[in-house]
């Protein structure tokens, strides 16, 4: 049953000349389908360079944005309409415009987590494979880091050269595990490595082995000698990596380590909106789209 939609899926995308993208986060039945799977730097730099005019993403609506933001001729599509980031509507244009008086001569740097209303008022866009790279590079020395208080600490930390103001929103799945849980699990396996993502808060980042995006994370479990490893970033990260690495064993940081947001989209979405029943067009007026892809641009140029 799965093979036949899986297999209708690659049919229909070859005759409609579609690209499907999707987030790491996806099950593993729609990566297999997608023309391209990967973290969020990952895929905004593919969404540039698809040749396919129309792209279906299967990630949450600021993915499928960023996609049309770079892509204005293309149509594109969020495979389930109901999937957003709730980091990503933590904060608005009116707030940060404010905040941003305090602090005239600072560079607002956006996790790429944001709306793209939001991004019309921030510098520099940046995800979490690429901030520590592009706010080095960039020529300014004080940055307003915006949404994510912990992915912000984590690049606060790395670059003591720069001064920093965070503010306080975060992921709410990420954020909501304690360093007593992640105590908890390591001991659970003395010998596992730690991988985290750096949407975890500062306490539990501290005790990793390795920090990093989520296709940084598999990268390093699939590369490393080592057999056992914690994953402490969503739960998929964890499937993926068994199937990739039969011989090695992948423990969840916790169990409660789950974006129902990442998991609303199915198969049967993707299909539907291949056959023009589901999905929704991403449609952003030209004005704000090009106020809001700066940032991005931005984040491309000083990510080579
Ligand atoms: P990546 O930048 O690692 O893809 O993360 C996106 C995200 O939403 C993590 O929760
Ligand atoms: Fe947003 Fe967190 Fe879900 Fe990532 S895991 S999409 S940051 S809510």
């Amino acid at each position: 049953m799965i093979k036949d939609i899986q297999n209708l899926i690659l049919q229909l995308k070859k005759q409609k000349d579609v690209c499907i993208l999707a987030h790491s986060y996806m099950s593993e039945d729609i990566c297999e389908i997608a023309d391209f799977t990967g973290d969020s730097y990952a895929l905004s730099v593919k969404a540039k360079t698809a040749p396919q005019s129309t792209v279906i993403m299967c990630g949450v609506r600021f993915m499928a944005e960023t996609v049309k933001l770079l892509s204005p001729q293309k149509t594109v599509y969020l495979a389930n309409p109901t999937a957003g980031c709730p980091m990503a509507e933590q904060m608005d244009k009116e707030l940060i415009s404010q905040v941003k008086e305090n602090y005239p001569n600072y560079a607002v740097v956006a996790y790429i987590n944001t709306t793209t209303d939001l991004k019309t008022v921030c510098d520099v866009c940046v995800t979490s494979s690429s901030a520590l790279k592009i706010i080095k590079a960039m020529p300014e020395k004080d940055i307003l880091f915006i949404p994510d208080v912990n992915l912000g600490t984590y690049v606060k930390n790395q670059i003591p050269e720069k001064n920093f103001k965070l503010l306080q929103g975060g992921c709410p799945t990420h954020a909501k595990i304690t360093r007593e849980e992640a105590l908890k699990t390591k001991n659970a396996h003395p010998n596992a490595l730690f991988l985290v993502h750096p949407e975890c808060r500062p306490e539990v980042v501290e005790l990793a082995d390795y920090v990093g995006s989520t296709s940084g994370i598999m990268d390093f479990a699939e590369k490393s000698n080592a057999k056992e490893f914690i994953i402490g970033t969503e739960n998929s990260i964890v499937q993926h990596l068994q199937f990739k690495c039969p011989d090695k064993l992948f423990y969840p940081l916790s169990k409660d380590l789950v974006c129902h947001n990442m998991k609303a989209t199915t198969l049967v979405d993707v299909l539907n909106c291949l056959n023009g029943v589901g999905g929704e067009e991403i449609v952003i007026d030209e004005k704000t789209r090009a106020a809001a892809v700066k940032c991005i641009d931005k984040m491309i140029e000083y990510g080579g």
